[in-house]
């Protein structure tokens, strides 16, 4: 194995718990931050090995990479190996000058802003500590201290949000002038509170939702952005002036690349394996303080897994995903049924979708695998 040129390091705490978010977080723990850092460190110095030398991508997500103490952050920012890309997660509320001059300092080269909302009746169903003028304040911040890679991310079908209200927040972001947006359809997870509170109405939102994904692909088209994955978009066919403006780090992964994670949660895929990191942060760093590996479930994926992400995967990129190897997973009826109702396209280098296909998604996909 040549090395792995991806890593995804990651930062889970924030200052609070938003309703609708399940992903692995810890609501304050400042006590804790630096400990973690340390345990961070030490994991990706056991997994360096594996890194090939000239690391492509490095994406720090969160939680709220940014809420982290600042003497952690940067004890683990220091840590990093170089790499063409590197990403950080930043809440729009801890976006400071100081912060931005830190992030520029250590090499930061993309800076990722969870806007969700311009609005701000939205933003509190949705428990953002950000305003608003959160999120635009930072973006002007982050812009005076030299980043020219932005991304903004915005979520859509938000209880009590019309598509007149989705239009107004597609237009704030774009008068931004993001060089990326990631625009995701908002999942409500069952047994939440979020989901409780709000059920009735989400339940309508679920019924608009194609719509709305109709109209985020419109509008940010008709603004010259390239749709090139799924949910998101990137300014300029080609790039600006040549420059690659998709997710380098998600691109990869989307193409079924092998992956390092590290930190509590992290998943990695590995030449065949998936590892992923349990979420307990005592467990997480008492381990790595004893000198040993974090507790971790693995799994072992054999080649018709593989071959099943990598087609769910590369088909909600614009670019031909080839079939050489996924025939076994491929029903061949269905594809021909598919293309005649111009859902599935064939072009040179492989299959896409259309851009009707990608907006049913997983529908086609679905379609398209053998039982
Ligand atoms: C790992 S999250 C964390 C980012 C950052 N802490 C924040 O809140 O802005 C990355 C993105 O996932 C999206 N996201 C989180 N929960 C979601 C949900 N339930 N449905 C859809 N998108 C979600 C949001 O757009 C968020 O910016
Ligand atoms: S700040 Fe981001 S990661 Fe933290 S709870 Fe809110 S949505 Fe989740």
């Amino acid at each position: 194995m040549s090395g792995v040129r991806h890593l995804y390091v990651h930062l889970p705490f924030c200052a609070h718990r938003c309703g609708y978010c399940d992903f692995v977080t810890a609501v304050g723990r400042v006590g804790e931050h630096a400990a973690y850092a340390e345990a961070i460190v030490g994991e990706l110095e056991r997994e360096r090995r594996r890194l090939a030398p000239d690391v492509e991508t490095v994406f720090v997500g969160g939680g709220t990479p940014t809420f982290t103490e600042p003497a952690a952050l940067r004890r683990v920012l220091a840590a990093l190996p170089d790499a063409d890309e590197l990403t950080v997660e930043a809440n729009p509320e801890t976006v400071t000058p100081a912060l931005a001059a830190v992030l520029r300092e250590v090499g930061v080269t993309r800076v990722s802003v969870g806007a969700q909302s311009f609005d701000e009746r939205l933003l509190e169903v949705l428990e953002r500590v950000a305003g608003p003028d959160h999120v635009r304040r930072a973006v002007h911040t982050l812009r005076d201290a030299g980043f020219d890679n932005i991304s903004l991310d915005l979520v859509y079908g938000i209880p009590g949000q019309s598509a007149a209200d989705l239009e107004a927040d597609l237009a704030s972001a774009l008068a931004l002038e993001p060089e990326h947006l990631s625009c995701y359809e908002l999942e409500a997870k069952p047994g939440t509170r979020f989901t409780h509170a709000h059920g009735a109405e989400l339940a309508r939102q679920a019924e608009a939702m194609e719509g709305y994904a109709e109209q985020v692909v419109e509008t940010l088209t008709g603004a010259g952005y390239r749709w090139y994955e799924t949910a998101n978009f990137c300014r300029g066919r080609g790039g600006d002036n040549g420059r690659e403006l998709r997710a380098r780090h998600n691109l990869g992964i989307w193409r079924g690349h092998d992956y390092l994670g590290v930190g509590i949660g992290a998943v990695s895929t590995l030449g065949g394996e998936r590892r992923r990191n349990l979420p307990s942060l005592g467990r997480y760093v008492a381990a790595l303080a004893g000198g040993e590996s974090p507790p971790r479930e693995l799994e072992v994926l054999d080649a018709e897994t593989r071959a099943v992400e990598l087609l769910m995967l590369g088909l909600r990129l614009d670019e031909p995903l080839r079939l050489g190897g996924l025939e076994p997973v491929v029903d061949g009826g269905a594809l021909a049924r598919l293309v005649e109702r111009h859902l599935v396209e064939r072009v040179a280098g492989g299959i896409r979708l259309s851009p009707r296909g990608r907006l049913l998604g997983g529908a086609v996909t679905a379609e398209l695998l053998s039982a």
